[in-house]
């Protein structure tokens, strides 16, 4: 269910905190995050150990691991799920530099958002994202995410506003591989 072609999701252990820690200091990660503040390594552990809660419904949080090799690579969430509207947020982050641009991404979010519509009977997938991240919309627009308005100055990153996209793609309307 939760396999692609490229990449298996799974659930975060606390192995993979000395990854998480790597990948939160990557600017290339940071630059259009919407962070929490920094975590030290210790508190990353603790967190992803005992003081972990079980995914539910309304926060999944998976690490992205290679389907080849097994290697994790990345992050991707789908949160504050709403039963009643059937509607979630997503997140996603592919924080192994040197597997960005190789379509691991793209798999994963073709994933999460299959299980999303057909394992949790959500009817759209939300998220947001700064016009100047081409990467992302690129992708998202590929799976064919839509985009459906904008706030205006809503991101402050390095001193300066940016706006933020909101995009969503509604059941049946995923661009299956
Ligand atoms: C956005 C992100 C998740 C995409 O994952 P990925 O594995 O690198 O993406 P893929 O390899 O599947 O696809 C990348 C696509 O973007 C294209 N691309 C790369 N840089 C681009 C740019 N600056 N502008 C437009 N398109 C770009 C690639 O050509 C590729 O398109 P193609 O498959 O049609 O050839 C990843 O780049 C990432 O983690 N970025 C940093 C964190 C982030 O921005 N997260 C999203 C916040 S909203």
């Amino acid at each position: 269910m939760l396999t692609g072609k490229l990449v298996r999701l799974r659930a975060l252990e606390p192995s993979d905190a000395g990854a998480l820690y790597r990948w939160n200091e990557d600017p290339a990660v940071l630059q259009w995050m919407i962070n929490e503040y920094p975590d030290s390594l210790a508190q990353l552990t603790k967190r992803l150990g005992e003081e972990r809660p079980r995914n539910t419904y309304d926060k999944l949080i998976l690490c992205i691991e290679t389907l080849a090799d097994r290697t994790p690579i990345g992050v991707i969430a789908l949160t504050d799920a709403e039963p009643e509207n059937g509607r979630a947020e997503l997140d996603v982050y592919v924080g192994e530099a040197a597997y960005r641009n190789g379509g691991y991404g793209t798999d994963a979010i073709r994933v999460l958002c299959r299980y999303g519509f057909d394992q949790m009977r959500l009817h759209g997938i939300t998220l947001w994202v700064v016009p100047e991240n081409g990467a992302a919309r690129h992708v998202y627009k590929k799976l064919s995410f839509v985009e459906e308005g904008r706030e205006r100055e809503r991101f402050r990153r390095d001193g300066r506003w940016y706006d933020l996209i909101i995009m969503s793609v509604l059941e049946g309307e995923l661009v299956e591989d």
